[in-house]
């Protein structure tokens, strides 16, 4: 983490907890994160942004969504708008997670129209991008980082890259136990803040928040974000328990 940026811990429940679930697990939270230096959000289902929004309420918890379509509205049966989660209280929203590009046909494209759909309605967007251990093996890795990083900031203005972040996760290290080695980290993140460099120049390449995800948890939090690339984390499995949440939001607090 460097100083010129904000770190960002950001949860991402998946498909888990009920609305009642939620509250519970928030209120567990609240006191365990309220002097966290860092920004703290919970990327929450859909169902579950009601009542999650309404237990964060006087918190300094923000609450995202998992996904948002790239339409303002129309005939697009089982999606949900961004002006629809912005009404909702909705702050933050993931978009192009690696389980949506593997199981929903997310393509880079998509990413990029629901990124576009995102920040045009205020939300801050969580993009993720990742390599595959088949292309990291292959050498693919920065190239790969750095094609998914400029396609989903396609026609993205440079005023607007204060409501992106980049989530760097590598799709062998989630859900998997397996983390990146804090180098490993740090050298995905920065091939990602090259791509943005190369598109936008360095000086606002620097500010922009870039995030690591997979498999971080409350022990190796601490080494992830000494790193100078990583400013926080979008954590996955650790994010269902609020101690082990509120130690890895300790770490980015620092
Ligand atoms: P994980 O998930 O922390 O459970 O590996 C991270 C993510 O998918 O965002």
């Amino acid at each position: 983490m460097k100083d010129c940026r904000k770190a960002v811990i950001a949860g991402n429940w998946k498909m888990n907890k009920t609305p009642a679930e939620t509250t519970a697990l928030i209120n567990e939270m609240k006191p365990l994160v309220a002097d966290a230096k860092c920004d703290v959000v919970l990327c929450v289902p859909f169902i579950d942004i009601a009542a999650a929004v309404e237990a964060a309420k006087d918190s300094n918890i923000k609450i995202g969504a998992e996904n948002v379509h790239f339409k303002e509205s129309g005939a697009f049966t089982g999606e949900i708008s961004a002006k629809m989660l912005v009404e909702a209280g909705v702050e933050y929203v993931v978009v192009g997670h690696s389980e949506r590009r593997q199981y929903f046909g997310e393509t880079d494209q998509t990413v990029n129209l629901r990124t576009l759909a995102a920040i045009k309605e205020g939300l801050t967007a969580i993009v993720c991008v990742g390599e595959t251990l088949e292309q990291r093996e292959l050498g693919y890795t920065e190239t790969l980082l750095k094609y998914q990083t400029k396609m989903a900031l396609t026609n993205v203005a440079k005023e607007d890259l204060d409501k992106i972040i980049i989530a760097y996760e590598p799709v062998w290290a989630i859900g998997t136990g397996v983390t990146a080695t804090a180098d490993q980290a740090d050298e995905g993140n920065g091939f990602v803040r090259e791509a943005i460099a190369e598109v936008y120049g360095k000086e606002v390449a620097e500010t922009v928040t870039i995030q690591y995800g997979g498999s971080m948890n409350a022990k190796n939090a601490d080494e992830l974000v000494a790193k100078e690339n990583v400013d926080g984390g979008l954590i996955g499995g650790a994010s269902l328990k609020a101690e082990d949440f509120s130690i890895i939001v300790k770490a980015a607090s620092k």
